[in-house]
């Protein structure tokens, strides 16, 4: 509790809680990553499922988080133990904490990159063709993403953060209009037509067997859901707030950028996409940015707010250790960081060398007609599998051990109106997210079928 630990804070006020809830969802998931995964899973009906994700799983699971945050004014595992005390349970807030390291040693690695593209636009040294010779360039890869964890490691434990979240209410809002921007050269391109049938007209004969996968996946990963990053941020909040409308806005804006980054993304490819992967959002934003008017500056200025979005979510994801460390463990705030930042170091050097600098780390499971290297696996393991079971999980506990009327309880807080509403939040975890995700483990393990 506050109270008792003075490393802990309280929100100033609402609006600051939901810029820090909506900085933590919105970054590079939305621009980098929703993109890439949806060429690589169909496009049309990727989306149409992504939304329906969203709004069946990713906001009431979000509300849970909320809820269980606020309730226990703690961590994950302290918010699990200040439900039971002695439980099984703890492992979900424990596999959150290691989630969150493990998603923040890859993320900062392609941070990284958004930082080496500022720092290139910068200096007019905007080339498509560079940018696979930039990512396997082991000194320049280790360097930016030393430069971002140290940026990350600072702002948590320097106590900038306020000023960070207070920042991004005016940059996020600049960051909406250049994506618009940036959408009118990309529609007006050649090919643009052919690119939004692929990205709007849903196709279900596209749907593999790893689109449900994909999209829940992807759906808890740019919600910042199922490793306890929302019970954190939750547990700063007071008992006024308003949950539901908090997580309502959360959602809406983050699904609102991922949107436009694919009106931004598919209508240059002008068609469905011929190789998807981690690099081809880079590839085809340089591309955009060479061929319009005042491009350069375009590509200083867009580097430069994807870098700060993606600030404000490597900022969330050590937050979550951190605070465990600080509420758990009674480490003081800068030793706390600095031990998770030292850890994260550690575990993203295979990232950041497996974009070519290191063949192996490069080449590690066949995939199409290309190859996933060791900063896929760890997306595919952690930033999809992990959230999603991480998600299931609590789901399960919230249901069955913190019990629906507490549940309900926490959140009529703040919001009297939800009594007529809770038991449409009952019947998604209950029903609804366990069904989803269960069908998708039961798959994985029957057919052993999970990468690639
Ligand atoms: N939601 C963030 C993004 O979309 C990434 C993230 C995932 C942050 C999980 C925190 C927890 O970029």
């Amino acid at each position: 509790m506050s109270a008792s630990n003075p490393d802990r804070g309280q929100w100033s006020s609402k609006l600051t809680f939901v810029l820090a809830a909506a900085g933590s969802a919105i970054g590079l998931g939305n621009i980098w990553r929703f993109p890439y995964v949806t060429a690589e899973n169909g496009g049309g009906a990727f989306v149409l499922i992504y939304l329906a994700v969203v709004i069946l799983l990713g906001f009431p699971v979000m509300l849970l988080e909320l809820s269980l945050g606020r309730f226990s004014q703690k961590n994950p595992v302290g918010a699990i133990r200040a439900v039971r005390r002695r439980t099984p349970w703890v492992i979900v807030g424990f596999l959150g904490v290691f989630t969150g390291v493990a998603i923040l040693s890859y993320y900062t690695v392609v941070a990284g990159w958004t930082v080496g593209y500022l720092v290139k636009s910068i200096g007019f040294h905007l080339r498509t063709a560079d940018f696979g010779t930039f990512i396997a360039d082991a000194p320049v890869q280790l360097g930016y993403f030393a430069f971002f964890l140290i940026a990350t490691v600072g702002v948590v434990a320097g106590g900038v953060r306020d000023g960070i979240e207070r920042m991004t209410r005016i940059l996020m809002p600049v960051l909406l209009v250049l994506m618009l921007l940036l959408i009118a050269r990309s529609l007006t391109l050649d090919g643009a037509m052919a690119g939004l049938r692929f990205y709007l007209i849903p196709d279900f004969s596209k749907i593999t067997s790893h689109t449900l996968i994909y999209a829940i996946g992807q759906g808890f990963f740019s919600l910042s859901l199922g490793m306890g990053a929302m019970i954190t941020y939750g547990s700063y909040l007071s008992k006024r707030e308003n949950l539901v409308s908090s997580a309502a806005w959360v959602c809406s804006f983050d699904t609102l950028i991922a949107f436009l980054a694919g009106l931004i993304i598919f209508p240059a490819l002008g068609g469905a996409p011929a190789k998807g992967g981690p690099t081809l959002v880079f590839v085809v934003l340089i591309d955009i940015f060479n061929n319009m008017p005042l491009g350069h500056w375009a590509a200083i200025l867009f580097f430069f707010l994807l870098a700060i979005a993606a600030l404000t979510s490597t900022v969330s994801l050590l937050e979550v250790a951190t605070a465990y460390l600080v509420d758990e463990r009674n480490m003081s705030r800068r030793k706390a960081v600095w031990l998770v930042g030292g850890a994260t170091a550690l575990l993203g050097i295979p990232s950041a060398l497996s974009q070519g600098a290191v063949g192996f780390l490069s080449r590690l499971i066949p995939k199409g007609d290309g190859h996933m290297g060791f900063l896929d696996i760890m997306d595919f393991l952690f930033g999809n599998i992990s959230l999603t079971l991480g998600a299931l999980l609590l789901c399960l506990f919230g249901v069955y051990v913190w019990k629906m009327r507490h549940a309900v309880a926490e959140v009529v807080q703040g919001c009297e109106g939800f009594r007529s509403w809770w038991q449409l939040w009952r019947l998604a975890l209950m029903i609804l997210a366990p069904l989803a995700i269960g069908t998708m483990i039961v798959y994985i393990l029957v057919t052993g079928e999970t990468l690639g």
